[in-house]
């Protein structure tokens, strides 16, 4: 049976692809890959590997999954060696195991090497701890693609819990509003996490209250900072009390 490989390329820098990465990308004859892998990554692949970008990007789907999926069984009944090259990890915000289930529905057995999030990596590659036992116990990861969905998982504050918000920034407005709406403290610390771990990167701090005052242009201005993580709690502030 043919071999499917579902790899995360990391969060963005190279140096966070795996060994187990690095290995089936030498070996690959055929890589379809998301718009957040970077691309440096391709120099290690054979020179004639076929490279196909399916890389969906908000408001610019180049394509939709169920294409990406069907495109995934093509290439792999050509008997080649195929990668599926995925952002970050295959399991986190990456439909990827759609893909799985659409190629073991087409008979195939993928295999999945997993990468580096963006959930952890960005905040730590701006020494931002996801836990720190001086402030917290918990951190949960959500989208924020759907205010509704959000709404409906966050329903209350806990000090000790930080947000990792991913796909966002489009709805950065109502994601602030709404938990004020919900007793979270006004002045709990937010950071806009853009482009981590790339030459690109930038920090914004600032608090629930202080980003809801913003007006309109600003929340036009922040969407080009994707791809950006929204990180809400206290651990924000964790590196102001090295001293
Ligand atoms: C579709 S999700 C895929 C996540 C990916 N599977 C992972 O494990 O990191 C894409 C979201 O991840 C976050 N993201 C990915 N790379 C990022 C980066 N380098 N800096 C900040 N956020 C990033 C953003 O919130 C972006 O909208």
């Amino acid at each position: 049976m043919n071999k499917v490989y579902l790899v995360g390329a990391g969060a963005g820098d190279i140096g966070l692809l795996t060994i187990d990465a690095v290995n089936i990308l030498k070996e690959a004859d055929i890589i379809l890959y998301d718009a957040l892998v970077n691309e440096a990554c391709f120099k290690l692949c054979k020179r004639y590997a076929l490279k196909i970008n399916v890389g969906k990007r908000k408001d610019n789907h180049s394509k939709k999954q169920e294409e990406i999926n069907e495109l995934l069984i093509k290439h792999a009944s050509s008997g080649k060696i195929v990668v599926r090259l995925k952002g970050g990890t295959p399991f986190v915000f990456g439909r990827g195991f759609e893909e799985v289930r659409a190629l073991k529905k087409a008979g195939f057995d993928p295999v999945i090497l997993s990468g580096v999030s963006s959930t952890t990596a960005v905040p730590e590659s701006f020494m931002i701890p996801l836990v720190d036992r001086k402030y917290n116990d918990s951190y949960r990861t959500i989208t924020g693609h759907d205010i509704d969905v959000f709404d409906e998982i966050v329903t209350s504050y806990h000090p000790r819990e930080n947000i990792v918000v991913m796909m966002g920034v489009h709805n950065l407005k109502k994601i602030v509003d709404n938990l004020l709406g919900k007793e979270f403290p006004h002045d709990l610390p937010l950071a806009i996490l853009s482009k981590g771990t790339t030459k690109d990167a930038s920090k914004m701090v600032s608090t629930l209250k202080d980003i809801s005052d913003q007006d309109e242009q600003f929340f036009e201005d922040i969407k080009s900072l994707t791809p950006a993580i929204i990180f809400i709690g206290h651990t924000v502030d964790a590196t102001n009390y090295f001293n």
